[in-house]
């Protein structure tokens, strides 16, 4: 008998599921689904419709004009037409050159970025229309990432209302303002899987996971490419960072990446050849490496994946001044040859770095760069400009009438405060401390995100008003409070990692608690510890809130903790000793009224976990679709030493992928088959009926998880395959189903070749990621 123990011998398959059970286990019990998969793409595993296009692939008339005026076009112009460049107004790296006006009327750049409202835009429209020769319109980009004026949450958040039709208006809504701003671009979405809570850029995009990020990832192309682009209310869509950029090693920001090429098909690239599919205008190479090469410089990401693979036929811009990083990345000898081997490799436009500006010239004429390849790029860039229309009339987008009516209209605010209710999940409430009871007539509001507005919109804010329009969490709570109900507010605690070990503003704190009858801490993160270069190697409250937290918990009195961020935070602290938790992430402009909603119970919480919650760093990377190794540690005896384990930690999360509370709870049936099998054009619809046991409406998000038991290559013990959300009534029943068909059971096989092997799986209809609402059932796929 091996060390491991006779339990060594049982069927490994059975008991793999639970590796990454959290120590929170939703209740187990039954719901339809309509999460249907259509057919799988070559080299993807997750399905997507091929969407319409926002515009006509191959259009004579547009041919024409643009074959006609590449004709005309000198080498410098066409470079030009390569050459994206910021205002002055804002900037994410080193400010390369501040002669942008200059730059433009000579003809030297062909789009701007970090340059909104009507007026300006316009203003640097006329610079290039009737400055140069040729009157080529400028093309306009920003970051609107999750908002323009009106800040709806930030992305992960978006992502955990696991709403596909919520992502799409937010997405619809910033198009609408960004548009009316005189911008045709955003550099959205950011559709970098992460499964490192370090990285702070976790915060832009849709967690951890391949599917529910591709389903974001195209929701949000739709809302701001529309079904037309020549429409002055769509604007284009750039996915982003291409490739593998949430794979930074330690989860430090610009790091390296070193992922296997099985690793970055199935988990990294995915979302990006999902929007592909979508119709995505344009993609942004990312400022890592992958397997040696900057992604700026990379052929094979960008011509045989991109290109030859997929056939993404919209035009490709680096990242802020990725091309001369890969100087310093010791790939590149000068910029001269950055610029090279970045066009070669298939860029088309230089963000900010003026590396073809300044070189490229010289390397078309000595013959390292070809005419074709300059033109093909031109050909990209001019093509979208002209499916915005910006030849019939450059300035259609700068509509100073349509500025003052868009901005900020009533049903955006709404739509940002729905959004953003939808986006809180409840973590804990035990005994229901949540929603407030009518019993509580005094609210202490403690912590430093209580009343603060510039926290409230995150990163990435674009054009958002961080100082006066968000309401914060005070002001929403003062404005709901019932008749003789009274919110007071102390700050108590400091988030800035050097008020560590400081107790200042505790007493006013904690004589504010003692007279209150519930204490909402509202704790977290300052909103710029997440975004861009924002990583940590602690995923604790900063500060000294967590002293002040243990504290509170002290006085007796029922404790909730709002927690604000844009990350998993380790709290495993609080979730022994508070009452509640909701995470809130950052809600944007209206977060007081939405947090409003979701504790007095007006909005019963819906919200999923996008991304696993660990209970300590050290645990990271932890991800529910994990890897089930030789020695799991179920089948070891209990403290049996040699598995896969920690001395001092549980394997488990402190809150899996896909977990959130509601103030009502579901019971789930068993999953019934359609067939017990289906062969290479079959497919099987697994049904479970969910039922509303609790005595409030409320939705449920219904998932789907499938486990390929044996393959040519080792399979994730868990992989989530559909998702549907109901809204069900006090008692309310429905069945949920989701049709599987062999293609979306495929994955990078072990001879590189992609598509699905035929053998046994299981599949399950759960609350969250590792929870079994009920057994398993087992299919095959047959050949
Ligand atoms: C750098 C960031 O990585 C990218 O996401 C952003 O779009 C550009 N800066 C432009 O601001």
């Amino acid at each position: 008998m091996s060390r491991f123990g006779k339990t060594l011998m049982a069927s490994a398959i059975s008991l793999t599921m639970a590796s990454c059970a959290s120590a929170r286990a939703d209740t187990p019990q039954p719901v339809k689904a309509s999460e249907n998969a259509a057919a799988v793409a070559a080299e993807t595993t997750v399905p997507v419709e091929k969407a319409t296009p926002a515009w006509a692939h191959n259009d004579p008339k547009m041919n024409a004009f643009i074959d006609n005026l590449i004709g005309q076009m000198t080498l410098q112009e066409k470079i030009g037409q390569l050459t994206l460049l910021t205002s002055d107004w804002e900037s994410t790296g080193p400010t390369m050159r501040d002669s942008y006006k200059q730059d433009i009327a000579a003809g030297r750049v062909g789009a701007i970025f970090n340059a909104y409202t009507a007026k300006y835009t316009r203003e640097l429209q006329q610079a290039a229309i009737e400055g140069t020769r040729l009157k080529i319109p400028l093309l306009f980009g920003y970051d609107v990432i999750h908002g323009h004026r009106t800040i709806f949450p930030i992305s992960l958040g978006e992502a955990a209302s696991w709403d596909m039709a919520a992502v799409e208006k937010s997405a619809r809504v910033s198009a609408e303002e960004a548009s009316a701003e005189g911008i045709h671009w955003t550099f959205s979405p950011m559709v970098d899987v992460s499964r490192d809570p370090r990285w702070g850029r976790i915060s832009e995009g849709a967690g951890e996971d391949v599917y529910l990020g591709s389903k974001v990832a195209v929701a949000r192309v739709h809302g701001y490419q529309g079904k037309d682009l020549a429409a002055t209310d769509t604007v284009l869509a750039t996915t982003k960072h291409y490739a593998a950029y949430g794979a930074a090693q330690a989860g430090r920001d610009y790091n390296t990446v070193d992922i296997s090429e099985r690793t970055l098909r199935d988990v990294y690239l995915p979302p990006f050849k999902a929007t592909v599919d979508a119709g995505v205008a344009t993609i942004m190479t990312s400022f890592n490496e992958y397997d040696g090469i900057p992604a700026s410089g990379s052929k094979y990401l960008l011509t045989d994946v991109l290109r030859d693979k997929w056939g993404f036929d919209g035009f490709v811009v680096t990242d802020y001044t990725s091309i001369n990083e890969m100087v310093p990345h010791g790939y590149s000898k000068d910029l001269a040859q950055a610029g090279e081997q970045a066009i070669n490799a298939g860029v088309d436009m230089d963000m900010q770095g003026a590396v073809f500006m300044e070189n490229l010239a010289k390397s078309v004429e000595e013959g390292r760069v070809s005419q074709a390849t300059v033109d093909r790029a031109v050909r990209r860039v001019l093509e979208m400009k002209y499916r915005l229309g910006l030849f019939d009339d450059p300035y259609r987008y700068s509509n100073e009438a349509r500025e003052k009516a868009t901005l900020y209209k009533p049903e955006f605010l709404e739509a940002a405060r729905d959004v953003a209710r939808k986006s809180m999940v409840l973590l804990k409430n035990e005994n229901n401390a949540l929603p407030l009871a009518a019993s509580a007539k005094s609210i202490a509001l403690i912590g430093p995100l209580g009343d603060s507005k510039t926290d409230m919109i995150g990163s990435w804010s674009a054009a958002g008003d961080r100082q006066t329009r968000p309401i914060t969490v005070l002001q929403g709570l003062k404005e709901r409070a019932p008749k003789g109900t009274t919110v007071a507010y102390a700050k108590g605690a400091s988030y800035d990692f050097a008020d560590a070990g400081k107790t200042d503003g505790f007493a006013e704190a904690l004589a504010l608690a003692s007279k209150s009858d519930v204490i909402i801490a509202a704790m977290g993160e300052r909103w710029d510890m997440t975004g861009e270069a924002a990583s940590r190697t602690s995923l604790d409250l900063p500060g000294n809130q967590q002293a002040l937290l243990e504290q509170l918990v002290a006085t007796g009195k029922p404790v909730i903790l709002l927690l604000m961020s844009g990350r998993p935070n380790t709290v495993g602290w609080a979730d022994q000793h508070v009452a509640a938790i909701l995470e809130a992430w950052y809600p944007g402009t209206m977060a007081g009224k939405a947090v409003a909603d979701v504790l007095f119970g007006d909005y019963n919480p819906s919200g999923k976990l996008p991304v696993t919650f660990p209970r300590t760093v050290g645990q990271v990377p932890l991800y529910y679709d994990q890897k089930n190794t030789g020695r799991p540690i179920e089948l070891g005896e209990p403290g049996a030493k040699y598995v896969s384990r920690y001395l001092n930690t549980p394997n488990t999360p402190l809150y899996r992928f896909g977990y959130g509370l509601s103030y009502t709870s579901f019971s789930y049936s068993p999953v019934t088959l359609s067939a017990p099998s289906m062969g290479p054009k079959g497919a099987i619809t697994a049904s479970a009926t969910i039922t509303n046991t609790g005595k409030r409406a409320g939705e449920e998000v219904v998932q789907l998880y499938v486990r390929d038991l044996v393959g040519s290559v080792t399979r994730p013990v868990q992989e989530l395959k559909g998702f549907e959300k109901i809204m069900l009534k006090p008692g309310e029943s429905r069945s949920v189903s989701f049709t599987l068909r062999p293609a979306d059971l495929a994955f990078t096989r072990a001879d590189m070749s992609h598509g699905w092997e035929p053998g046994e799986f299981q599949l399950w209809i759960a609350p969250s990621s590792g929870a079994k609402a009920s057994t398993p059932v087992t299919f095959t796929v047959t050949d």
